[in-house]
């Protein structure tokens, strides 16, 4: 059972909150992970009562959960919380929330602020809080957590940084990547780590090459404030994708400890080989979805969507080549891509291996042997494949595909949101899912000097339909013929 403390959601009336910390915090509740004199405060604008901010949150669950809801858990949620009233921008709100921490005595004093507010205003909340004395409280601890994006680039995410550590010290903040704290994404550790047969083939001697894709058949929906100007490249590589590949190409930590996975980590990103400016259409390429069907249906282009900017060229689709320059991955291509309104939506890592050193069969009626890939799927289902080469029945000798395919091939009942597990790490002090301040300048300064480019070639954006795999054009990635996209186990 995580320590007890009070934790002050700030944004609490806010989309973050009302989709994933609320439903998480149901669910802990319901598995018996919350400390019992846990308290949980809303901080937001409206002039509510605790009452009335209890009566909002059991309208949201009983929306998001339906009949799942159960009533007695609810009920036990729901005397946790608290609202206090204030503005982001004015003193006197951030008082409230102090005197009132202080004067009942029944609020845990161990503190977590949980940022679920626009990022524009992290920095005033951790000035605020400091200056109310809650970033360093008397008794008991402070912990602050900020989700993504932190900053816009290289350099406004060192300032960003550099704003919060003048109040909280880097083991008080907490760095939300959702991704790391899916379950899926923490197998691909467990996958390389618990298993010691796939590791001596886990290197540029074997492995031909590395894609790691995530696609999403929603457009941007409601979210043109947020998007337009941030583009796929910030939103999804700079943080989710950097992630999948390091948890790939990193090396065994010593320990599972928090620092000891973090140095790894970080490590491949300081190894990955800098983009020079001219080299970066080889190595990126950046395209919008323009109007298409999905299920035989019209959908609107990006330029067509709510609020886009109708000259907009920000990117729905972005890919990227990278080299990580160490003794296991030197000269493997990582290729990594997302986009939004593609054919499906699902999230891929796949690894071709090399072709055996010799063609035995070339005088066999065996044309071309096909690659080994290993496919380890992160969602919507987790599964694992192995595609190998068989003989095929009967007199000739010809091969095929023999597919291995894990049992994991399923989704999960008891399916455990990222949000779940994060929370749970917050409250109990666990960083190892959580990134450190130099992961997150690494992973700015591998995606920086595309960004600045493309930043000056506001003139031409490439497009795709709506509903397709991407642009073709994509494909001037590869680095040889016989490479392509994996879209799926089966495609
Ligand atoms: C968010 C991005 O961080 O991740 C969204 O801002 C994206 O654009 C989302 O849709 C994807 O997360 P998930 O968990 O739905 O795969």
């Amino acid at each position: 059972m995580p320590t007890c403390c009070t934790l002050v959601i700030f944004g609490a009336t806010g989309n973050l909150s009302q989709i994933k910390l609320l439903p998480a915090l149901y669910n802990l509740e319901r598995a018996d992970h919350l400390a019992p004199s846990m308290r949980i405060v809303g901080f937001g604008r409206r002039d509510w009562t605790d009452e009335h901010w209890r009566g909002e949150v059991r309208e949201i669950l009983g929306q998001q959960l339906g009949e799942r809801l159960d009533g007695a858990v609810l009920e036990r949620l729901l005397e946790r919380l608290h609202f206090v009233e204030g503005d982001l921008e004015d003193d006197a709100g951030f008082q409230r929330l102090a005197q009132r921490l202080r004067d009942d005595d029944g609020f845990p004093p161990n503190l977590v602020f949980y940022l679920a507010i626009a990022p524009t205003f992290y920095g005033e909340a951790a000035d605020r809080l400091a200056a109310c004395g809650l970033s360093r409280p008397e008794h008991g601890w402070a912990r602050l957590v900020v989700e993504k994006p932190f900053g816009y680039d290289l350099e406004s995410a060192e300032i960003l940084d550099e704003h919060l550590q003048r109040h909280f010290h880097e083991e008080q903040i907490y760095r939300i990547d959702h991704y790391l704290g899916k379950s899926t994404v923490q197998n691909v550790l467990v996958f390389r780590f618990a298993n010691l047969l796939l590791e001596p083939l886990w290197n540029r001697n074997y492995i031909d090459h590395v894609q790691i894709t995530h696609a999403e058949a929603k457009g941007i929906g409601k979210r043109a404030g947020f998007y337009d100007g941030v583009g796929a490249l910030r939103d999804m590589i700079q943080s989710h994708l950097l992630q999948m590949l390091t948890l790939v190409a990193m090396e065994p930590p010593p320990s599972l400890d928090a620092e000891a996975l973090r140095d790894e980590k970080v490590k491949v990103l300081r190894s990955i080989r800098p983009i020079p400016r001219q080299a970066v259409h080889a190595h990126a390429f950046r395209a919008q979805y323009r109007a298409g069907q999905e299920e035989g249906v019209r959908v609107p282009g990006y330029l067509e969507e709510e609020g886009v900017d109708p000259h907009s060229t920000t990117e729905t689709y972005a890919a990227l080549k990278l080299y990580i320059d160490n003794w296991r991955w030197r000269g493997v291509p990582f290729y990594v891509r997302t986009g939004k309104r593609m054919a499906a939506t699902r999230s891929l890592i796949a690894i071709r291996f090399r072709h055996p050193p010799q063609q035995l069969f070339s005088d066999t009626p065996i044309e071309q042997l096909k690659p080994n890939w290993l496919l380890l799927n992160i969602q919507p289902n987790e599964c694992m494949r192995f595609e190998l080469l068989v003989k095929q029945p009967g007199l000739t000798m010809r091969t095929q595909t023999e597919r291995l395919d894990a049992s994991t091939c399923s989704i999960g009942r008891d399916h455990i949101d990222a949000y779940e597990a994060l929370i749970l790490d917050v409250l109990s002090g666990d960083h190892s899912l959580f990134l450190r301040s130099d992961e997150v300048e690494r992973a700015w300064s591998v995606v920086d000097p595309v960004l600045k480019l493309w930043a000056t070639e506001r003139e031409f954006i490439h497009t795709y339909d709506a509903g397709s795999w991407g642009p073709r054009e994509a494909n001037r990635l590869f680095d040889k013929e016989d490479q392509h996209w994996r879209n799926g186990l089966d495609e």
